[in-house]
């Protein structure tokens, strides 16, 4: 099987597995990589409370070859692995109040379950190019501004403990057996697919919800900077690190084209959809003990290694996203 070179860019005839791949990113992956004929394969494992959902890809399933299992299954993974290309991993526990509340499953999917990967990757593909989808949840409550990979990393909650363990197992794995590999370190992504349900991976998505039901959403304090990613913008950068062997052993940020209060966003929100409101709360206890305040990224890094930046503004992104629950709503909650 040939190895994907450097600026391998091209993924027609390409074999690509996404772990995750029935839920936000990784579906929106799906269908990229489908347009651009790659052979793609989807592992989820459905589970009601997490991401994936079947409707995510109602649109290419007959171009795709889903495979529900849980990435837990070490024995399912040899022959997911075997064969392919390249992994967009991107299976994962996404709720911080969850890993506060059941720190061991987060721990097995979030930490031991990477290991497992990477270790049916060294011993029966090495040649796969794998790309980590990580967070900068794992840098905790920032020093300075905008946060650059050399900030501390302090994580503030369990699941940011393990993802920064899932994402050094990725860069060792580099480094020590050539299982070439980089670390995406994502921030909040929004876009059509994000989970509206529940604030299991965004309070964006609930924002969403309420505002489209006719209800009042709550946004707590509304001064904290973010730097939201549009969702395209994200699978561009896991793209681009597939396919290039000059992000293998590294970690690399991603962030927005621009820097705004939640406050702002919800205002945006509003004027975008044409009415709405929302109340101005003081954070719960249990969440204000694991917020980290202010966030944006610095991402001089991956424009230099891989000539990525945030393309779709974030009032594009918001219009996007509004138009998609406006049809599909149903499918989400
Ligand atoms: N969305 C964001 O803002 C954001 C920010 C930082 C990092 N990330 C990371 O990006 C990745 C994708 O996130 P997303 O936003 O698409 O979330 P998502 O919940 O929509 O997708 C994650 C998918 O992983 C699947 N999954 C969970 N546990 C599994 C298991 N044990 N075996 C197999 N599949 C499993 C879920 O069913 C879901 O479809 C996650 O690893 C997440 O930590 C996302």
């Amino acid at each position: 099987m040939p190895a994907m070179s450097d600026d391998r860019r091209d993924f027609n005839g390409r074999k690509v597995v996404i772990t995750g791949g029935l839920g936000f990113i990784g579906s929106t992956a799906a269908r990229r990589l489908v347009g651009l004929g790659a052979h793609v394969t989807l592992v989820d494992s459905l589970i009601p409370q997490y991401g994936g959902n079947l409707f995510n890809i109602a649109d290419i399933k007959d171009q795709v070859r889903v495979n529900v299992s849980d990435v837990r299954d070490e024995y399912s993974l040899r022959t997911l692995v075997q064969g392919q290309d390249c992994l967009l991993n991107l299976a994962g526990q996404t709720s911080h109040m969850d890993s506060m509340e059941d720190p061991f499953t987060d721990l097995d999917i979030n930490c031991r379950s990477q290991l497992s990967i990477l270790e049916v990757c060294r011993r029966y593909n090495p040649e796969i190019k794998v790309v980590f989808a990580s967070t900068r949840q794992i840098y905790g409550k920032p020093d300075y501004l905008p946060v650059d990979e050399q900030h501390p990393v302090r994580p503030v909650d369990v699941n940011g403990i393990n993802k920064l363990a899932g994402e050094w197992y990725h860069i060792l794995y580099n480094n020590v057996y050539g299982v070439r590999a980089s670390a995406l370190r994502l921030t909040n992504t929004i876009g059509p697919r994000m989970r509206v349900k529940d604030a299991r991976q965004t309070f964006l998505g609930v924002w969403v919800r309420l505002l489209l039901e006719g209800r009042p959403f709550e946004v707590w304090e509304g001064h904290q900077l973010r730097d939201f990613t549009y969702v395209d913008d994200v699978v561009d950068a896991f793209l681009l690190a597939a396919g290039s062997d000059a992000a293998n052993g590294q970690v690399l940020n991603l962030g927005g084209e621009c820097v705004v209060s939640l406050k702002a966003v919800a205002d945006l929100l509003i004027e975008i959809n044409g009415g709405g409101h929302y109340e101005l709360r003081s954070f719960p206890s249990d969440r204000k003990r694991i917020d980290i305040g202010d966030y944006y990224s610095d991402c001089r890094r991956i424009e230099s290694v891989l000539g990525w930046t945030p393309k779709v503004p974030l009032r594009e992104a918001l219009t996007r996203t509004i138009e998609f629950y406006r049809q599909h709503l149903h499918c989400y909650v």
